[in-house]
């Protein structure tokens, strides 16, 4: 008597255990719902092992019916008592990958309908595991009621996988190659998109949606909507993201879309963010176009003459404007240069493509150690440096000349350095500075003249500087500085 009192005690013990974790969770997924918003590194970092985790449950609610049904031939008898270790497993681990996944969409940016309802079942699946467990606990007369919610916890686990699936493989991921014999029998639709593409009569639908499906979509569309901003539809692009609108229609100045698809692609408000390809010149054009014709979604295609055409202006940028001999024989005249800086600085300096002499150099990651005198030994290959960020580093108004004498700069970071106007007073040479970013710094507004004079500057990054977002700025300024 003793010995069952005691194992069924310890079974209560797992199923209180159990019941604690699962709880929790329903509290955070009510109370923490996932909002699209990106936030806690940490959480993101272990979220991220959900994908993984999720098969262990998987595999074990799977095998906890074959034990079973193996182990009613006589042949197997030994399996059955394993089962209920089997389907303790179980349940650990999908409360364990059910908590991964909320710490992943929580984090992440993710949200959507698809999100909430695999978030939803993927609890549900924990919770059924363990009513799994308490019913095998009372097996006397109880068999039948088992078989059903074992049967019913497979059916949502399935469905539980192919939710997930659909959210990181694409929504059609399982029917997207179903032959049309199939699809015709299963009386499904020929088209298997939820979101119907629009229509390629217009400019939108023809040739700037396509843009944004190529590029922006694995971060701004159904299920993943980074900033809370979606480009799947014209009516989610014009609503805008977290910030507000990021078209405004016939104005490209203040489109913000359109300002991070420009920035230099070093920039932390680039898109597409994370080294994903970037637009070619023809799609950041063609963009411009059409916002510059009031961003409308029913303009017909013929009716921007001079767009270029997405193919021969992309073999333009690509390949007729490279001469990859000349690109290989200045290479050539560099290499022992950048050879030695990129012994001692691993990973900083680069070249800005495969198309190009030209070089970036990104001393950010070293921090305080990253000091004058390290700058001035970039001097050999100073005149090919296009992109440079110096950021957080501890530069000072030393290297100013140094800096200066990077004359093809294009985009040029200072970011919390303790750098002062006489720094930004020496760049007035920069004819080719495109972005100046001196945010954090300790520069006054006396250097709005000198940047004013920059021929090609498109962005001065100013916050955090006495530069005063409502004082009066040079008109050659006007739209420019951010703060
Ligand atoms: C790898 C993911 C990723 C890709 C791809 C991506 N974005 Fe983003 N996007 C983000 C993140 C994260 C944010 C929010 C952080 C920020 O503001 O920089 C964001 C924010 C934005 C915003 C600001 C919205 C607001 O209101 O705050 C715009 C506009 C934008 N993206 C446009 C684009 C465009 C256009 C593309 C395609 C050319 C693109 N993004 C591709 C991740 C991405």
């Amino acid at each position: 008597m003793t010995p069952s009192l005691d194992r069924l005690s310890q079974r209560n013990r797992f199923a209180l255990l159990a019941l604690t974790p699962i709880l929790l969770l329903f509290i955070l997924v009510i109370a923490f719902p996932p909002d699209g918003s990106e936030r806690a590194q940490w959480a993101q970092f272990i979220g991220r092992f959900h994908p993984i985790a999720v098969h262990l449950p998987i595999a074990f609610i799977l095998l906890v019916p074959v034990l079973e049904l193996a182990g009613r031939n006589s042949r197997f008898v030994y399996l059955r008592p394993s089962a209920d270790f089997v389907l303790g497993l179980a349940t650990v681990s999908a409360i364990l990958a059910a908590s991964l996944g909320w710490c992943l969409a929580r984090s992440g940016a993710y949200s959507g309908p698809l999100m909430t309802q695999h978030m939803w079942s993927g609890v549900w699946l924990a919770t059924m595991c363990l009513l799994c467990w308490v019913l095998r606990g009372r097996l006397t007369g109880g068999e039948f009621v088992y078989s059903i919610a074992l049967a019913l916890t497979v059916g949502l686990m399935t469905w539980t996988g192919y939710r997930g699936g659909q959210l990181s493989q694409g929504e059609d991921h399982l029917t997207e190659f179903m032959p049309g014999a199939l699809r015709k029998l299963l009386m499904m639709s020929a088209e298997t998109r939820i979101v119907s593409p629009p229509s390629t009569a217009t400019f939108y639908g023809a040739r700037i949606h396509p843009i944004f499906e190529q590029h922006c979509f694995t971060c701004h569309s159904a299920n993943k909507h980074k900033s809370n901003l979606r480009l799947d539809s014209y009516a989610s692009l014009m609503r805008g993201g977290k910030h507000g609108m990021v078209i405004k229609p016939g104005n490209i100045q203040s489109s913000e879309l359109f300002r991070r698809i420009t920035l230099p692609a070093t920039d932390d408000d680039y898109m597409p963010k994370e080294n994903k390809k970037p637009l070619s010149a023809a799609e950041v054009k063609l963009i411009e176009l059409w916002i510059a014709a009031d961003a409308s979604a029913t303009l017909p295609l013929e009716a921007i003459k001079d767009a270029p055409s997405p193919t021969t202006a992309a073999a333009e940028v690509t390949f007729e404007k490279v001469d990859f001999a000349a690109v290989a024989k200045e290479r050539a005249g560099l290499a022992p240069a950048v050879a030695q800086l990129q012994k001692r600085f691993p990973n900083l300096l680069d070249y800005e493509s495969r198309a190009s002499a030209d070089l970036m150099f990104n001393a950010s990651l070293l921090g305080e150690k990253f000091e004058d005198a390290d700058l001035a030994s970039l001097a050999p290959v100073a005149d090919h440096i296009v992109i440079a960020d110096f950021s957080r580093t501890a530069i000072t108004d030393h290297s100013a000349a140094a800096i200066a004498a990077m004359k093809r700069l294009r985009s040029l970071r200072l970011v919390h350095t303790k750098i002062t106007d006489a720094t930004v007073h020496s760049l007035s040479r920069l004819d080719q500075l495109e972005s100046l970013n001196i945010f954090g710094t300790r520069t006054t507004p006396a250097v709005l003249p000198i940047v004013a004079g920059l021929p090609k500057l498109r962005h001065l990054y100013a916050g955090e500087t006495t530069i005063r977002a409502d004082a009066p700025l040079p008109a050659a300024l006007k739209d420019k500085v951010l703060f």
